[in-house]
């Protein structure tokens, strides 16, 4: 039999990766796929011409939309990223009724909903497994292997680059755009690092989850997105000595009044698998309703791991392109017609708890005035702490662990607290998951 014709669309880190994998791998991907695949056509603006494998493809030019319209081409594979020309380069393969798989977070989150339509038009498949977390298969998880189950929460590290920048920091003392630019050497980080840093490469990541565990179509624009650039190393010290670890986290989570979809910094208990997640490496926690809490772990970034997703997908295609279109897997895991409206909430509907950090004068009384203002919000602290008073200094730093509450109350309490005569600048708020089963 012919072997399926691949068109490649980028040949950088995850390019390249794919086309060693693909490669290298061939007896063995082809005895799972059932046929034998070969990269006919790429297009790259630029490539290392000693990437190995490069002499297996049919043809290497420069323009991605002829390959596109390659009526040779049977699986387009995206791995150029960003958003534009990506959509137009996806939704023209879909059109000319090609399969896609794709490596691109930012194009799913934004336009997902607009290119699975188009692909449910065309009868054709868009896999994305390499989108979210790289080499671990969680998308794979939690739309074939959770299926059984309501999933209630996620919780996950799922941008490598902020883990290693948190991890480095804490446990070598080394500097931010130190280690930043070693993530971008090593081929982790964003082609815009701020993406990693501002937590939006996560917050795509998020919202496809979200949608993967809820049933919801995909909605980037409501995920709450904080990222890591305001974590300072005394709040990583004070959080040790409390038991805690700061961690970058996306959270999707199902409640009675909607649906949770947040990324932020979060302290999490010292004792859980996730606080141990150091380096690169991704991990997600499932809580399902019937399996209980399942953990993923995993590199989530770098060429040879992305790969691993990216082959699988095309394996799955290749599996697919003999089956009939209305009983394959649904993209976003449930039927496109069962897609639910549940609200996705606005962060002053989350209930969180919190670990705050003031900095104010060493005199009495102002504890007092500080808990009154918790206090007549409702919120209960459940541990204080205070700092020595650096020499000649009239401030001391008050850490505050607290229960859980609304956001909108926490914001109005740390309001009234800026405004307090005996408290200095702004007060550092992160928030606290304890991420019990
Ligand atoms: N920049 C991403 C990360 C790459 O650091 O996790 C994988 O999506």
């Amino acid at each position: 039999m012919e072997p399926i014709k691949i068109g490649l669309l980028g040949l950088g880190t995850v390019g390249g990766g794919t086309v060693q994998v693909l490669t290298r791998n061939l007896a063995e991907i082809t005895r799972r796929a059932g046929r034998s695949l070969q990269i006919a056509h790429a297009a790259a603006r630029d490539y290392d011409p000693n990437l190995p494998g490069l002499d297996q493809i049919g043809r290497i030019g420069k323009d991605a939309f002829a390959v596109v319209e390659d009526p040779q081409v049977h699986i387009v594979v995206e791995l150029i990223g960003g958003y534009s020309p990506a959509r137009e380069l996806v939704l023209r393969a879909i059109e000319n009724g090609k399969h896609v798989v794709t490596a691109n977070k930012a194009l799913i989150a934004l336009h997902g909903n607009e290119i699975f339509a188009a692909a449910r038009e065309k009868g054709v498949v868009v896999a994305f497994e390499a989108a979210v977390a790289g080499g671990i298969p969680l998308i794979k998880a939690l739309r074939e292997g959770l299926a059984a189950n309501h999933i209630q929460w996620i919780a996950g590290i799922i941008n490598g680059t902020g883990n290693f920048i948190l991890s480095e920091m804490r446990d070598r003392g080394r500097d931010f755009e130190e280690v930043l630019a070693e993530a971008q050497a090593l081929g982790y980080a964003e082609a815009d690092p701020t993406f990693d840093v501002e937590g939006i490469d996560a917050a795509h990541k998020l919202t496809i989850l979200g949608s993967l565990a809820f049933g919801i179509p995909l909605q980037f624009q409501k995920t709450f997105t904080e990222g890591i650039g305001k974590i300072q190393s005394q709040d990583v010290a004070y959080a040790a000595e409390l038991g805690y670890r700061i961690k970058h986290l996306g959270i999707a989570r199902r409640t009675e009044r909607g649906i949770e979809l947040r990324v932020h910094p979060t302290l999490i208990p010292q004792r859980r698998l996730l606080a141990n997640v150091d380096g690169v490496m991704n991990a997600v926690l499932v809580q399902g309703d019937a399996v209980g809490p399942t953990l993923y772990y995993g590199a989530g970034a770098g060429a040879l791991p992305t790969a691993s997703a990216v082959v699988a997908d095309i394996v799955d295609v290749a599996r697919v392109l003999t089956t009939d279109a209305e009983n394959r897997v649904p993209h976003l895991a449930f039927q496109p017609d069962e897609l639910a409206d549940l609200p996705v909430l606005p962060m002053e509907a989350v209930e969180t708890a919190y670990y705050l950090r003031i900095s104010a004068l060493d005199r009495p009384g102002v504890m007092a005035e500080i808990a009154g203002i918790l206090g007549a919000e409702g919120i209960s602290i459940e541990a204080i702490q205070q700092k020595e008073p650096q020499a000649g200094e009239s401030h001391v730093p008050l850490i505050l662990l607290t229960h859980r509450v609304l956001e909108a109350k926490m914001n109005r309490a740390i309001q009234d607290i800026e405004a307090l005569g005996s408290v200095r600048g702004s007060v550092v708020r992160i928030r606290m998951e304890p991420l019990a089963g």
